[in-house]
């Protein structure tokens, strides 16, 4: 196991009813708030009206910066950062999924930036300071509700990085399974795809010794396969909800890549869909993931997915390793279709036209760093596989 440096910051009120601890932590942070949300499903849902509640103090100021879109835009973030220098805001509370807690993230750290907030997204450590954060999750996928990491996209470069800093961490977020209820089937499944894609992610890596966050891994791997298509098939199932959203937050805030080494692969290539297709993120990570296998399983990676396929799928540990391995990659794939998800590029719109550059792009981007390296003409064949 490698060393690290522990740092998960973030307050948790998590379950029913836990609304109840917002106005009491913002008025920890100040008078003046930002409150950063999507488009219509908090007012559709309730959730907006239980928030401007706890709003309603005479020491609580709420300014609002609305139409967050999926796949958050660098635009929407210079409205924000305008808005938090003029109204001198002193919190920022995003309430949403994984896109308005991200470019409330920009948008912290923008309001102590004099340039233009896409250097920070370009350039990760030019982020100096950033205003508070609380966030109130109303999706489970991204994990950005413990974690430092934020990804913007600009759709006129066809650009979608990432960026990130201790200091974005959410001060306190409110975890209520109940918010997630409205959160129709495909985004609950795109959402399980991706809080198991960063466990993936993480959990193929090669340090020796970090047992126990391999361990961490797998029971988070068997939470998502137990409880993401009750939650697809029953929006209102409490347990489901609540095992989803707690184990999408530790998917990614620490507790699983702390010890190892981390490079992920499938993410960078996703990312280049979504920049050129505005494809969901989840639904790309299925399509690309079992095909990232695929192309990675060899002679060296094959003992990973021994454990992989043992530990999380149950399969018989006294088959041949290859044979485990490519069960489990099997039984990876119908578990993204069994759930609902469409599992060709195609059918999410994306043909041959731009593979060869979001290949280029994706390689350099990260891919090449990953558990496998993967140069541009890996991923234009896992790209080619997934069509
Ligand atoms: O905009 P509204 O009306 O709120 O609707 C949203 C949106 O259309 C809807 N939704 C959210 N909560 C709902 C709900 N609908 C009904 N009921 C509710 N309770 O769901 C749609 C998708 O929301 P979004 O926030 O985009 O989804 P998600 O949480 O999956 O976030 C995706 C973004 O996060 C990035 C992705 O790349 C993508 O841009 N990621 C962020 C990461 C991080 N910060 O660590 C890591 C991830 O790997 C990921 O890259
Ligand atoms: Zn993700």
């Amino acid at each position: 196991m490698k060393n690290f440096d522990y740092n998960i910051p973030t307050r948790v009120h998590f379950g029913k009813g836990q609304i109840s601890k917002l106005r009491g932590e913002v008025k920890n942070f100040g008078h003046n708030v930002l409150l950063v949300y999507g488009g219509n499903s908090i007012k559709r849902n309730g959730i907006y009206d239980q928030v401007m509640e706890q709003l309603n103090d005479s020491d609580i100021n709420v300014f609002e910066l609305s139409g967050i879109a999926p796949n958050p835009r660098i635009d929407s973030a210079r409205d924000g950062v305008k808005l938090c220098k003029e109204c001198k805001i002193d919190v920022i509370l995003a309430v949403g999924g994984g896109s308005v807690i991200d470019c409330s993230k920009l948008i912290a750290a923008g309001a102590f930036y004099d340039g233009d907030p896409w250097d920070l997204v370009l350039k990760s450590s030019l982020i100096k300071e950033a205003l508070p954060i609380i966030s109130v999750l109303t999706l489970s996928a991204t994990g950005s509700e413990m974690d430092g990491f934020a990804v913007i996209s600009n759709m006129e470069t066809n650009d979608k990085l990432g960026m990130g800093g201790e200091i974005l961490k959410p001060r306190v977020s409110i975890l209520d399974p109940e918010y997630t209820y409205t959160v129709p089937a495909n985004q609950t499944a795109a959402g399980t795809a991706d809080i198991m894609s960063h466990i993936i992610e993480t959990y193929f890596h090669d340090v020796e010794g970090a047992y126990l966050q391999d361990r961490f891994a797998e029971s988070l791997l068997k939470t998502c396969i137990e409880f993401g298509p009750i939650a697809v098939k029953e929006p209102e199932n409490y347990d489901a909800r609540a095992n989803l959203m707690w184990a999408g937050s530790h998917a990614i805030n620490g507790m699983i890549s702390y010890g190892t080494d981390v490079g992920w692969s499938v993410h960078p290539m996703e990312h280049e869909l979504s920049a050129y297709y505005d494809i969901t993120h989840g639904v790309g990570l299925a399509i690309l993931t079992p095909r990232w296998m695929k192309h990675i399983l060899s002679d060296k990676t094959v003992g990973k997915f021994v454990d992989y396929g043992v530990n999380v799928w149950g399969i018989d540990s006294s088959l041949d390793k290859f044979e485990i391995a490519n069960m489990a990659i099997e039984k990876t794939y119908d578990f993204f279709a069994s759930i609902g998800i469409p599992m060709n590029l195609r059918e999410v719109g994306i043909d041959e036209e731009n593979l060869e550059v979001m290949a280029e792009f994706a390689s350099k981007r990260g891919a090449k760093y990953g558990y496998v390296s993967l140069s541009k003409e890996d991923v234009l064949e896992i790209y080619k596989m997934s069509l």
